[in-house]
């Protein structure tokens, strides 16, 4: 099973209560959401592995720990994910950018994806799945199973809120994924919105509401 990590710092969880007002505009929300963003990049880069090498000081020659391992590939699910896309790269640059577009079928309910753009060697990669909001996980599994089907095998999710319900569904679906949240909210209600969550992100990142 799959753990789940809830990034409790204080400065994650008073920028959050912001994010959550109401009253917070477009542009306090986008800002304290991108600042969440960076402080969660850097509890979930916690276990990547180091390896020690050999540097000369201008005094002596010493011993220092630099990252080693796989390269960081950075998976944001349109629309909502780009609003952190930006706060995880200030800590990892180097990283590389894949974007999934799902949309859900009103029929079927189901996520479709129409869109999928990912680096050329996202395989070699330990991916990072980032969307503001794990609801009924139906999106999260979609984007992990189709990055799977690329032949990726190191993934993580994260999330600034999750409701218990999508956090469920994830760990059966994707057992090997470990989630990264800043909030684990009460439930789902009945129009699918996190409880008492913040909303739509989208529609708060961008004002389109
Ligand atoms: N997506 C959102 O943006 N908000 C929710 O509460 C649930 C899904």
């Amino acid at each position: 099973m799959g753990k789940l990590v809830i990034c409790d710092h204080p400065l994650i969880q008073h920028k959050l209560t912001f994010i959550r007002d109401v009253r917070t505009n477009t542009k306090e929300f986008r800002e304290h959401v991108d600042e969440v963003a960076t402080l969660m990049a850097y509890e979930i880069t916690r276990d990547i592995p180091l390896e020690t090498i050999t540097v000369q000081t201008p005094v002596a020659e010493t011993q220092g720990k630099v990252i080693s391992g796989r390269m960081l590939g950075l998976i944001p699910i349109l629309r909502a994910g780009l609003g952190m896309l930006e706060g995880v790269l200030k800590l990892l640059p180097a990283a590389k950018v894949g974007h999934v577009g799902l949309f859900r079928d009103p029929e079927t309910l189901q996520p479709v994806e129409y869109y999928i753009k990912l680096p050329t060697d996202v395989q070699q990669r330990e991916l990072i799945v980032i969307d503001p909001m794990l609801a009924t996980g139906g999106s999260a599994i979609a984007a992990i199973t189709s990055l799977k089907n690329r032949g990726c095998t190191q993934i993580k999710m994260m999330n600034l809120i999750a409701a218990p319900e999508g956090v469920a569904a994830v760990q059966e679906a994707h057992p090997d994924v470990d989630i990264y949240v800043a909030a684990l909210d009460d439930h789902l209600n009945d129009h699918g919105y996190i409880v008492p969550g913040l909303g739509d992100a989208g529609d708060r990142l961008y004002g389109t509401k």
